[in-house]
């Protein structure tokens, strides 16, 4: 595994060396910002603690923080350095007080770089359930294993990117490209694992739509991401409220700019908008090795540095660490805004119980072995026991496959080709359907694309603990199954009128430091095609055999136009990225054990031009990409509704071996929209008040005999005396210590309280009218009226339920509810969220995707079935 911690460690290196400060001394170029587009200051930061909810987390950060030195409080704040210490991130520890060095690590589906852990399905396949449920209890093992491991937080969920680009290479990480599906994926996710003790991390905030180009460089700044304000609120924003609102510990910053200040110090988003606006109380980190100022950064509203170096990894320098320390000293960074950082995070630690038994890591994520480097980055570093190899697995595959399976997504199946017969004469094809030949861990973070695709590739994966895949499941399954599990259709085959062709193809895509098969990340090569010649596999089956099953493992749509209308092509089936139980949860459904009762969480384009060339890459290696949202709200289905496009497969979109009807819909009111705009918000609770005098030099001199390992990051000077100054600092503009009024649109955890009030219930009746058990997902949209005065996509969906298995002739009862925020629109003018009075003229849709809705309700009459 050496290879895999050199290559992390090399690309990580590389893509900082080149991140480098000179960018600020204006020698790189930079395109401008657009007109219009400026993220305006907002100063100061808002202080955590006046949410009811965390005051007694809060009231127990206070007895510890107004004890702490200067130099505990800056330990707090920033990372040790990378690869110094067990896992991806640490921050330094307070151990008066019990606060050990707090472990970070990756992903959002497992484990990363670690043994004895599951290997979850993907956020999109988590998506393509539409299970509520199943979202939870994700997030409760994903929990429990961190714990396991001794790991504080855990760096998931991610809901940005949303999906904004189809071939955007991280989208797969998220839950799909809808800001509902988005954020119920994510605050289900955050609940479960939070329920378990560790502190959850949303990210990346916000606008990260592309991999390619997003990090500062030499030659480039990171690009910016130009997004008007409703846009920010009614699409991008929106998971991450709904994520606040569900109490999540930590958010993570994207590395792009948006309307070109650097997310890392964008006091607009990060003081204004998530710390005020939406009332988050917990700590705002970086994405690793983004941070490019450290007085900005702390003034914008940043609490933590991770991993904490400076502009050259490696060399023990920081933006934070000792500067920070001086920075307090001489005065520039005020006292409160470093006792605020630090309060989040303490309260935070407090808030998820994490002073109480919380284990201490046991893993090393630099290296398979049981004994190594304590701190890989210092060279000359103590060794130590590092990996105890904790199974932190416990029953965790049973819920591993029943995602994977409930994803499972049957988009065609004429004939009633699927299920399979245990005795079907079957044919194999493809290497998908099979395993890595190289071992599958071979590739560091999963950076190739060999046999079945479990998952994309990137800092957003987790080892496999076993692969259970396709080829080993059909084959323990089927009585007659043979196998070709190569890419080129083999010569050698013989097709029988009673044979039926099974092939598996994919398409992947990953984070931007690796490169898969000429692909940066994003799909930068392969398109929106199935990799491997894939079609060609498709099309080569159909010629020969006259019932052909497609099984596509894929990170996003694909077009499949080369052969979706092929009459030997009977079945299509998406798998998404199911992770280590590949097989068997196929087998579940291609056997009938199970109806399929995934839907599609994105659009299948017929061609990539259906989309807004907005929504491209951008490929431009100078200059700083100016990447403006111009299509607005209207991405995925909301564009394709817009422009009156057909698509291949709607969002939404999976069929079932029954069928379902839906009925009986009533809809009722609950509190009534009285009136547009919410009513006003509550008022902020209290604050701490520490003393705020900037504490003695002393506190952050070298302690006395210190063992100090080389090139680690520590909060202390050479000659703190010396730090202390009188001189003027120059602020940015528009920088104030006098706090701002309270934003409208705040008041709690995600926003005003009052716009989770629920206006509306919908009641629906599901019943299985077919001859066979199975799920079905009522899927809700809204129609909001045109007296709003705003162009709004025409459908939106806001609500979701999902059927428990109802046997044929079973029927359930779903009820959906619809808060104000649901039915209203962000007025940029009045900075608040307006909704239609009463509700009305608002129209209510409910089917099966949104392209097949079966019941329409109008507030004020009788739910009609269409
Ligand atoms: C970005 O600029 C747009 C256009 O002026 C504005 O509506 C929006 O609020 C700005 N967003 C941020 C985060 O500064
Ligand atoms: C911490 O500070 C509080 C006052 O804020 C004081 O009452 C308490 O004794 C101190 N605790 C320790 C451990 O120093
Ligand atoms: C700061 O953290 C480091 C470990 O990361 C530790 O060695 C040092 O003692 C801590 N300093 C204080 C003042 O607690
Ligand atoms: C490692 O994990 C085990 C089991 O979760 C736990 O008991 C132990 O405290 C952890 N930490 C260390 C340092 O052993
Ligand atoms: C205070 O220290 C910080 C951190 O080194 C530095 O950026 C800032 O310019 C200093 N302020 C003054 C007034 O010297
Ligand atoms: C499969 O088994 C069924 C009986 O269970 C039989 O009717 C059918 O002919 C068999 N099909 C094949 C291809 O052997
Ligand atoms: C093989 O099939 C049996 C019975 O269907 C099942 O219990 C077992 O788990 C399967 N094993 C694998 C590796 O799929
Ligand atoms: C399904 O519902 C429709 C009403 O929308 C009804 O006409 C039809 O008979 C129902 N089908 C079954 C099988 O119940």
């Amino acid at each position: 595994m050496a290879c895999a911690i050199a290559l992390t460690a090399v690309s990580l290196f590389l893509s900082s060396v080149f991140s480098s400060p000179i960018d600020t001394s204006g020698n790189v170029r930079r395109d401008s910002v657009p007109t219009g587009y400026e993220s305006p200051p907002y100063y100061p930061a808002p202080p955590g603690g006046w949410v009811s909810d965390w005051a007694p987390a809060y009231a127990k950060a206070y007895e510890v923080v107004s004890n702490m030195t200067l130099a505990e409080k800056v330990n707090m704040t920033t990372g040790t350095g990378i690869f110094m210490g067990p896992c991806v991130g640490q921050t330094g520890s307070a151990l008066r007080f019990g606060i050990p060095n707090l472990c970070l690590m990756d992903s959002p589906l497992g484990i990363r770089n670690t043994d004895h852990n599951t290997a979850f399905p993907a956020g999109i396949t988590v998506g393509a359930t539409f299970d509520k449920e199943l979202m939870y209890a994700r997030g409760v093992a994903l929990g429990e294993e961190a714990r396991g491991k001794g790991v504080n937080v855990l760096m998931g969920p991610m809901v940005g990117p949303i999906g904004r680009k189809p071939r955007g290479g991280r989208n797969w990480e998220g839950f799909g490209a809808d800001p509902t599906l988005q954020a119920i994926g994510g605050a289900q996710t955050i609940k479960g694992m939070q329920s378990t003790g560790v502190i959850a991390t949303l990210k990346h905030f916000i606008g990260n739509e592309q991999e390619m180009y997003r990090m500062t460089s030499v030659i480039q700044r990171g690009y910016s991401s130009n997004i008007d304000d409703r846009t920010l609120h009614e699409l991008y924003l929106w998971p991450f409220a709904e994520g606040v609102r569900a109490g999540v510990g930590s958010v993570m910053m994207a590395y792009n700019d948006v309307n070109g200040s650097a997310c890392s110090q964008n006091s607009k988003l990060i003081n204004g908008i998530l710390k005020d606006e939406l009332g988050f109380q917990g700590f705002v980190m970086t994405d690793w090795l983004t941070q490019i100022g450290g007085v900005s950064s702390a003034l914008a509203g940043l609490d933590m540095a991770m991993p904490g170096d400076g502009p050259i990894p490696l060399f023990g320098d920081s933006y934070w660490g000792s500067e920070l320390s001086r920075a307090v000293l001489n005065g520039t960074v005020p006292v409160d805004r470093l006792n605020d950082m630090v309060t989040r995070i303490v309260a935070t630690w407090y808030k998820f119980g994490q002073d109480k038994d919380f284990p201490l890591p046991n893993f090393s994520s630099n290296t398979d072995a049981a004994t190594g480097l304590l701190y890989p980055g210092a060279v000359f570093s103590p060794i130590g026991v590092v990996n105890q190899f904790v199974d932190v697995q416990g029953d965790h595959k049973v819920v591993a496959r029943a995602i994977a399976r409930d994803a499972i997504t049957l988009l065609k199946n004429e004939d009633n080709a699927l299920p399979l017969k245990r005795n079907d004469s079957l044919k194999i094809f493809g290497t998908d359907a099979g395993t890595n030949p190289d071992g599958i861990n071979s590739c560091a973070d999963k950076g190739c694309d060999k046999g079945v695709l479990t998952m994309g590739w990137g800092s957003g994966t987790s080892k496999l603990p076993y692969l259970n895949t396709p080829q080993e499941a059909i084959a323990n399954a089927s009585s007659n199954a043979e196998f070709f599990v190569t890419d080129s259709f083999p010569s050698n085959v013989n097709a029988n009128p009673e044979d039926i062709a099974i092939v598996f193809i994919n398409a992947d895509s990953g984070e931007n430091y690796i490169t898969v098969e000429g692909n940066y990340g994003d799909r930068s090569a392969a398109g929106l095609y199935a990799w491997h010649n894939g079609d060609d596999l498709v099309k080569a089956a159909a010629a020969k055999f006259s019932k052909v099953v497609v099984v596509v493992h894929t990170v996003g749509p694909i077009i499949l136009e080369n052969w979706i209308d092929l009459p030997s092509v009977k079945s299509v089936v998406f798998a998404h990225l199911p992770g280590q139980e590949a097989g068997d949860s196929l087998v579940d459904v291609l056997f009938g054990d199970y109806s399929p009762s995934g839907h599609l969480p994105y659009t299948i384009p017929r061609s990539e031009d259906q989309y807004p060339s907005s929504v491209s890459l951008i490929n431009q290696p100078f200059g700083q990409i100016q990447d403006t949202f111009t299509e607005g709200l209207y991405i995925d289905y909301r564009h394709f509704l817009h422009a009156n496009l057909t698509p291949r497969y709607p969002f939404g979109h999976g069929l079932s071996y029954t069928t379902f009807n839906i009925t009986e819909a009533t809809i009722s009111v609950v509190i009534p929209l009285q009136s547009e705009y919410p009513p006003t918000r509550p008022p902020k609770g209290p604050t701490p008040t520490y003393n705020n005098v900037i504490p003695p030099a002393s506190e952050v001199a070298w302690p006395e005999n210190f063992d100090r390992i080389w090139r680690y990051i520590y909060p202390y000077l050479d000659n703190p005396a010396a730090a202390t100054s009188t001189a003027p600092y120059p602020y940015p503009t528009g920088y104030t210590t006098v706090p701002q009024p309270a934003p409208r649109a705040g008041g709690a955890e995600g926003g005003n309280p009052a716009l989770w009030d629920v206006a509306f219930s919908v009641r629906v009746k599901v019943s299985n009218t077919g001859s066979r058990p199975g799920r079905a997902v009522a899927q809700l949209y809204v129609e909001l009226p045109s007296s709003l005065g705003l162009d709004t996509p025409r459908l939106q969906l806001r609500q979701f339920e999902k059927t428990k298995t109802l046997a044929p002739g079973e029927s359930e009862v779903l009820t959906m509810e619809l808060t104000r925020k649901d039915l209203s629109v962000w007025d940029v003018v009045v900075q608040d969220w307006k909704a239609p009075l009463n509700g009305q003229g608002v129209k209510v849709w409910i089917g099966e995707s949104v392209a097949d809705l079966r019941v329409v309700c109008e507030v004020g009459r009788e739910c009609r079935n269409i």
